[in-house]
């Protein structure tokens, strides 16, 4: 995907996953997430039950992963494999998880190589359940879970809804997408103490202010900038709220997502999520302007050369009305979009609108601003401080926003 790239990356570069793989049909997904996963950099080592062979070739994961697949307990490499597996790992992900295996799991079992793997490992484990829907509902299935969950601390991601194996009807059981399953490892993997249990607002997009029933005043925003940055604060461990206009791009996975059209909608949203937010963005491209009424009818062409003429009125500020909102020792950053004076005008409005960062990009440079993947920012903050960021992908600039904003939600420690 484009919005994507998968290039090596905190927080997958250089970590060690364990990917267990048990028998169920999703694990032909399981090839995709080694495959995934092994792009962002981790080091992916898989380790499939018996069964899993039946339903994908070990081999599979070897040609993604470029390591081994191991299988057997008792096998040629010595002994304890699994202690060095478990100790080595940095994430145990079994993915899919069938029924039998949370059984296993829950009893805390050690008759193969991936359960002995999970009793020695003080990772983090996480299972993606997968299995027909009346077997995911039965009371000890979902005892089990709960078990694993509660009792011995495993994070659990899924199972989603939608069709299962050919014949067996709509879930829940089914096995989350590789994608979403990519990123409940990166918030496992990219656990921050500066962002666990904080709260983080984004704004997103473009605002739509509706001319009549049809038409609207509108701006060219994706909403790519402002959905990178609460991907990036749900991976570093935040609950996270993205209020975004409208947007082609899916909810960013964990992320309580609240799509609205107009301005004053989105100040709205603002205004009952900012108390309690350690950190804000603004990002969202918000239109200044709407039509003071709405048309009533879709408006038509008339005799040739009458002129339409639409009154528009101003917008409410979202940052600025909301400043007085803010909680104590929380961290706010704004963007700005300027096509000249750029270091000047972003300076006015970090002042203007209490900024901590701004973020201030040209539309102008190739490859930077609207509908683009990749961004080349300016950062400036309060104390003076002025940062180039070079030309590269969206996700990369939210990082390094977020590596900066962090710094200073760190010092300001809990807030009022
Ligand atoms: O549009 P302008 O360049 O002034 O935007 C600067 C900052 O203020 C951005 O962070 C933008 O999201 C925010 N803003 C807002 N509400 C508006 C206009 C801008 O929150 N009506």
């Amino acid at each position: 995907m484009a919005d994507r790239p998968l290039i090596p990356r905190p927080p997958w570069r250089g970590r060690r996953v364990v990917l267990g793989v048990t028998g169920g049909v999703a694990a032909y997904k399981a090839v995709q997430l080694a495959r995934d996963l092994t792009r962002l950099g981790a080091l992916v080592d898989t380790v499939a039950t018996r069964s899993a062979a039946s339903f994908v070739a070990p081999l599979s994961f070897e040609g993604v992963t470029g390591r081994s697949v191991y299988s057997e307990l008792l096998s040629g490499e010595g002994s304890a494999l699994h202690i060095r597996l478990g100790n080595q790992a940095d994430l145990v992900l079994v993915a899919p998880a069938t029924a039998d295996l949370v059984a296993r799991a829950a009893q805390g079992r050690a008759d193969d190589l991936l359960t002995t793997t999970l009793l020695v490992t003080r990772a983090p484990i996480l299972l993606a359940p997968a299995m027909n829907d009346r077997m995911f509902s039965h009371p000890q299935t979902r005892r089990n879970l709960e078990h694993c969950r509660e009792v011995l601390g495993y994070h659990v991601a899924g199972p989603g809804v939608g069709p299962l194996a050919i014949g067996e009807g709509e879930g829940p059981g089914r096995m989350l997408e590789p994608e979403a399953l990519v990123d409940h490892a990166g918030r496992l993997l990219g656990r921050d103490p500066t962002f666990e249990g904080r709260r983080v607002l984004v704004t997103a997009g473009p605002t739509r202010e509706p001319v009549d029933p049809v038409r609207y005043v509108g701006n060219r925003s994706s909403g790519r900038m402002g959905f990178a940055l609460a991907r990036e604060a749900w991976l570093r461990g935040a609950e996270v709220f993205l209020v975004t206009g409208p947007s082609e791009l899916p909810d960013p996975v964990g992320v309580h997502t609240v799509r609205v059209h107009t301005a004053r909608e989105m100040l709205e949203e603002v205004e009952s999520l900012i108390p309690e937010a350690d950190l804000t963005a603004f990002a969202a491209a918000v239109a200044d302007f709407r039509p003071r009424e709405i048309r009533p009818g879709k408006t038509k062409r008339s005799a040739r050369g009458e002129k339409l003429e639409i009154e528009l009125v101003e917008n409410p500020d979202i940052a600025l009305e909301t400043v007085a909102m803010r909680r104590k020792g929380s961290v706010t950053i704004g963007f700005a979009l300027e096509t000249e004076e750029l270091r000047e005008r972003a300076a006015g409005k970090l002042e203007a609108k209490a900024f901590d960062l701004i973020v201030a990009n040209d539309p102008g440079v190739e490859g930077a601003g609207f509908e683009v993947a990749t961004n080349q920012v300016l950062i400036l903050d309060r104390d003076g401080g002025e940062e180039r960021i070079p030309l590269q992908e969206k996700g990369e600039v939210a990082r390094l926003i977020m590596d900066r904003a962090g710094a200073r939600l760190a010092v300001r420690g809990e807030g009022g």
